[in-house]
């Protein structure tokens, strides 16, 4: 797909829960075991919101992390998307509470959810506003808590989701584009195989009062979703590869969604990708749904494994059944390591209440 604009990703951002549960602490509430969740999934911790914590609190404070490293004034923000299954209410739009707190005042707001692919739809989504002239300046975030949602009792689930947001700012460039190219694709027969039932208005207990019966928790077939996951991360990157005009040898980055340090290292391996190219913080922060591919740039970029000029294959899969990929050429530095000496500093939610 060619646009009239060009479009550049500047800023990239996180919002975390200050609270690390590691596997250890999981092995007093299910039966399981640190080596079962590190073998089966890279896993060793992750981190889960207190009942203070909530999406929109995480989605403003990656946001504001992301408008740091930018260096940009929030009244440059014409679009906000938000990428979340797990908003604080059905409405207002988390997008529209983080508009609010970041003071985007000339920005439209809208929530998306494409479950843990959301945040390649929400930059999908960005860039055809940008690139068709319509706006400058996106602001996109990818947030779940899906520890809400998990049944702490199963131990096929709890042990592999982690809470928190990431943050990316896209900006309308005229000289080059380095959004290169994008696939998006969904499968709704699959959407029984990995969903959280009867937390919707389908739910026949909704609207009752007193509630007669409590919300529903994601339920999931770890095998199906780990098959379609290692077919459907090979076949979003060469699409959107061919989209972009490159091979998959032009990249140098992979940066999957985060599930399982088996499922990226499978997909890695289809593609022909060498594991020095693989991004991943899996192990510590477990799955966190559509914030993971954001989250996993931004500690790559802090530990210097993305540099200026890299070419990042980012890709995501999951609930709906959905998948897709972005393609992107990464040539933003923080605009605060100029003026601190100690670089960029992890934004936690308490952070950003002060
Ligand atoms: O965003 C997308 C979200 N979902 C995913 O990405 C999930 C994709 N799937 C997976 O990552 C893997 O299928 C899992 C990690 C969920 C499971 O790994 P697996 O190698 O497919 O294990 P399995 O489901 O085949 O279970 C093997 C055994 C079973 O015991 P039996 O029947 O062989 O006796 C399970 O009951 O492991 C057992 N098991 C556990 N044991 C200890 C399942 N969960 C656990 C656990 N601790 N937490």
């Amino acid at each position: 797909m060619k646009f009239s604009h060009g479009a550049r990703l500047i800023g990239v951002g996180a919002g975390l829960p200050s609270a690390v549960v590691t596997n250890f602490d999981l092995e007093k509430l299910v039966d399981t075991s640190d080596e079962w969740i590190k073998t089966r999934t890279g896993i060793s911790e992750r981190r889960i919101a207190s009942e203070e914590e909530t999406t929109s609190q995480l989605a403003i404070a990656a946001a504001k992390d992301a408008i740091g490293f930018a260096g940009i004034d929030p009244q440059e923000i014409e679009l906000v998307v938000v990428a979340t299954s797990t908003p604080d209410n059905l409405y207002p739009s988390t997008a529209c509470m983080v508009q609010a707190a970041i003071g985007a005042k000339r920005a439209a707001a809208f929530d998306m959810e494409a479950a843990c692919t959301g945040i390649v739809y929400a930059l999908a989504v960005a860039q055809q506003f940008i690139g068709s002239g319509t706006f400058k300046c996106a602001l996109v975030i990818g947030v779940d808590i899906h520890s809400r949602f998990l049944n702490w009792a199963d131990r096929n689930t709890c042990i592999l989701f982690g809470d928190g947001a990431g943050a990316f700012i896209i900006k309308a460039d005229e000289k080059e584009n380095e959004m290169l190219g994008t696939y998006l694709r969904a499968d709704g027969s699959g959407g029984h195989l990995l969903h959280i039932p009867n937390t919707g208005s389908a739910y026949p207990h909704a609207g009752v009062t007193p509630p007669t019966a409590t919300h529903g928790f994601l339920e999931m077939n770890g095998r199906a979703i780990y098959e379609f996951a290692v077919n459907a991360v090979p076949e979003a990157v060469r699409a959107a590869c061919s989209d972009a005009g490159i091979t998959v040898d032009d990249i140098d980055f992979l940066i999957p969604h985060q599930a399982n340090m088996r499922i990226i290292k499978s997909a890695a391996e289809r593609l022909g990708m060498a594991p020095e190219k693989i991004v991943s913080n899996v192990n510590e922060m477990g799955n966190t749904s559509a914030a993971s591919i954001p989250l996993a740039m931004w500690q790559a970029l802090k530990r210097g494994q993305i540099q200026v000029g890299s070419t990042c294959a980012l890709v995501g899969f999951g609930g709906g059944l959905t998948w897709g990929s972005a393609i992107v050429k990464w040539t933003a530095v923080d605009q605060r390591q100029s003026s601190q000496d100690e670089g960029t500093q992890v934004t936690e939610v308490e952070a950003s209440k002060k």
